[in-house]
C-alpha cells in the first residue's frame, strides 16, 4: 500500500502495481497474461488484489448478457476503491479491455464514468501509450489496427512463466468468420487470423525453456488454423501440432476451441500418430436438432457431427469428448430439445458446458420473435445438465482401477499431497513429495469424488492397499 505522504504520481523508478482481472474464455486468460507482460516491461508489478493497485485492468467477456453485466457491477466496486485511493492522495486508473470494450466502446464510460480507458481486444499492445494519454482524460481505442499486436507485446519473463506453472496457453489463431446467429465473437474479435508457424514455435520454445511441459494451442476457431509455414505455404493445425510436439520439454499438447466443420484429415491423423497430443477434444455442437443447427448457421448437421466423432474414435479409441450446448434457442420446440438430449445419449461426453440462450444485441437470432421464456430455458437447462452429469460421473467412475499418466502441477490441498491432471483433464491427487511436480507419472486411480480423482503412484503402490480401496 502506498503511504499517504506519497504523491499521486509514483517517483521515478518507483514501483507501480497493476491488477488484471480476467473474465470469459481461455483467450482472455492468455491476453491478460500478455497485458501483464507488456506492463511489466513498463515497470508495473502485478498485484493479486485491486485495493493496492495503481492500475486495474478488467479484461471482459461479452458472450452472454450476464457476463457483460458483471463488468458493470465490478466497475461499481472499482469506483469505491478509486475514491478511497484518492482520499489517500493516490491515483487509481481503471481500464476496461476485451470483448465488452470492443462491443460497447465509449458507452462504457457513459455508464461508468469511473473508467479512464477503454481498449478493444485487438489493440491492447497500445496500452503503454494509451495509459499515458489517459492521465489527461478518458481514452477509447476499439480499432482493429492493421499491425499484428503480437509483434508489439513484450514477451513474458522467465520468472513470469515459472510463476504461471507448467501448463501454458499459446494463441495460434484469433477471430471467427463463422457467424453463428447467436454469437458476438465475430464482432468482438474480428475476422479469422492465423499466426505464422515460426512465431508460434518461438513462443513455445521460450515457454519450454522456462519449464512449461504442457501447451494448449488456443483460438476462437483453432482448427481453422492456416498460418504461414517456414515453406511459405499455409499449414494446418495438424501439421503445427506435429512441429510443436518435437520441441524438447513439451510432453503434452492440447488445443481449443474447435469447430466440427474444420476437423480435417491432418488433425485426425495427429490424434492417431502423436503421443503428446492428449486424447480429448472439446467440440461444441450446441444442438442435436438439424433445424436448430441450420437456424444457428452452424453449417453442419447432426450426422456430420456424429461422423467426426466416429472418425476420431477410429483414429484414437480412447478419445473423450466434451462439448458446449445452448438450450432455448429461439423457436426450439420440446422435440428439438429432446433431439439434443438424444445426441448426448449417443455420444456420452466426459463433460459439457451448457448455457441458456442469451439474446445478444447485434446478432441475427436476437431479433427473432419466437424467444423462449426464462422459465422454459431454466427447465431445459436442468434436464440437460442432469444428462451431462450422469455421463460425467460414469466417465470418472470408469477411470477407477485404471492406471493413467498424470502430469503433476502443484501441491495438493492436504500436506504431503500433490495434484496434477490426467490426459482427460481430471484433477488427480496423490500422496507424494513436492519434488515430483513437473513430472509425468503413472497413477492408479483409487477413487472418484465428482470431478476429482484420488490415486496412488503406480511405482509406489502397495498392491494389497489398492485392493482394499477397490473393494470398499
Ligand atoms: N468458438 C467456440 C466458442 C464460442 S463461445 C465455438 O465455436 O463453439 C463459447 C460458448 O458459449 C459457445 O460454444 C456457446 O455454447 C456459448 N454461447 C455463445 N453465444 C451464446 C449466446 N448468445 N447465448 C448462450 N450461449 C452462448
Ligand atoms: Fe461464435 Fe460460432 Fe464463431 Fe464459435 S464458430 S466463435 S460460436 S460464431
Ligand atoms: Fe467472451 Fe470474448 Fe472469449 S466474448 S468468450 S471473452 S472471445
Amino acid at each position: 500500500m502506498v503511504g499517504a505522504s506519497d504523491s499521486s504520481r509514483p517517483a521515478a523508478g518507483g514501483t507501480r502495481k497493476v491488477h488484471v482481472k480476467s473474465f470469459g474464455c481461455q483467450m482472455n486468460v492468455y491476453d491478460s497474461d500478455r497485458i501483464a507482460d507488456t506492463l511489466a516491461s513498463q515497470g508495473y508489478v502485478t498485484t493479486a488484489t485491486p485495493e493496492d493497485a495503481d492500475l486495474v485492468v478488467l479484461n471482459t467477456c461479452n458472450i452472454r448478457e450476464k457476463a457483460a453485466e458483471k463488468v458493470y457491477s465490478e466497475l461499481g466496486r472499482m469506483r469505491v476503491l478509486k475514491q478511497e485511493a484518492a482520499q489517500q492522495d493516490r491515483r487509481m486508473t481503471i481500464a476496461v479491455a476485451g470483448c465488452v470494450a470492443q462491443a460497447e466502446g465509449g458507452e462504457i464510460i457513459r455508464r461508468a464514468p469511473t473508467v479512464d480507458l477503454v481498449v478493444g481486444s485487438q489493440s491492447y499492445h497500445r496500452l503503454p501509450q494509451l495509459l499515458a494519454q489517459a492521465q489527461h482524460g478518458p481514452v477509447i481505442d476499439t480499432e482493429f489496427p492493421p499491425e499484428d499486436k503480437f509483434d508489439f507485446l513484450a514477451p513474458p519473463s522467465d520468472a513470469a512463466i515459472r510463476a504461471r506453472g507448467i501448463s501454458a496457453f499459446v494463441t495460434v489463431q484469433e477471430g471467427c468468420d463463422k457467424f453463428c446467429t447467436f454469437c458476438v465473437v465475430p464482432y468482438t474479435r474480428g475476422a479469422e487470423v492465423s499466426r505464422p508457424v515460426a512465431k508460434i514455435v518461438a513462443d513455445a520454445e521460450r515457454l519450454a525453456q522456462s519449464g512449461v511441459r504442457e501447451i494448449t494451442l488456443i483460438g476462437q476457431n483453432v482448427n481453422a488454423y492456416h498460418g504461414e509455414g517456414p515453406d511459405g505455404r499455409a499449414w494446418t493445425l495438424g501439421r503445427l501440432i506435429e512441429k510443436i510436439a518435437g520441441i524438447r520439454g513439451i510432453v503434452r499438447l492440447r488445443y481449443t476451441t474447435s469447430h466440427p466443420r474444420d476437423m480435417d484429415d491432418s488433425l485426425i491423423a495427429a490424434h492417431r500418430d502423436i503421443d503428446a497430443l492428449m486424447p480429448t477434444l472439446h467440440l461444441p455442437v450446441q444442438s442435436g436438432s438439424d433445424r436448430i443447427l441450420a437456424a444457428m448457421n452452424r453449417k453442419h448437421t447432426r450426422a456430420d457431427y456424429m461422423a467426426v466423432i466416429e472418425r476420431l474414435r477410429t483414429a484414437r479409441p480412447d478419445m473423450a469428448f466434451t462439448s458446449d450446448f445452448i438450450v432455448g434457442f429461439p423457436g426450439e420446440s420440446e422435440q428439438e430439445f429432446q433431439d439434443t438430449l438424444d445426441l448426448i445419449d449417443d455420444v456420452r461426453f466426459s463433460t459439457a458446458y451448457s448455457f441458456k440462450y442469451s439474446a445478444r444485441p447485434g446478432t441475427p437470432a436476437a431479433d427473432r420473435e419466437e424467444q423462449l421464456t426464462e422459465a422454459q430455458k431454466s427447465e431445459r437447462l436442468l434436464r440437460l445438465q442432469g444428462a451431462v452429469l450422469r455421463d460425467q460421473d460414469a466417465f470418472n467412475e470408469a477411470t477407477v482401477g485404471r492406471t493413467l499418466p498424470v502430469l503433476f502441477e502443484k501441491p495438493g490441498r492436504n500436506a504431503g499431497q500433490i495434484k496434477g491432471r490426467s490426459p482427460y483433464q481430471q484433477t488427480v491427487h496423490v500422496t507424494s513429495p513436492a519434488a515430483r511436480i513437473g513430472e509425468i507419472a503413472d497413477v492408479t486411480i483409487t477413487e472418484a469424488i465428482g470431478n476429482v480423482l484420488l490415486g496412488a503412484l503406480a511405482d509406489e503402490l502397495p498392491t494389497p492397499a489398492l485392493m482394499e480401496v477397490q473393494r470398499a
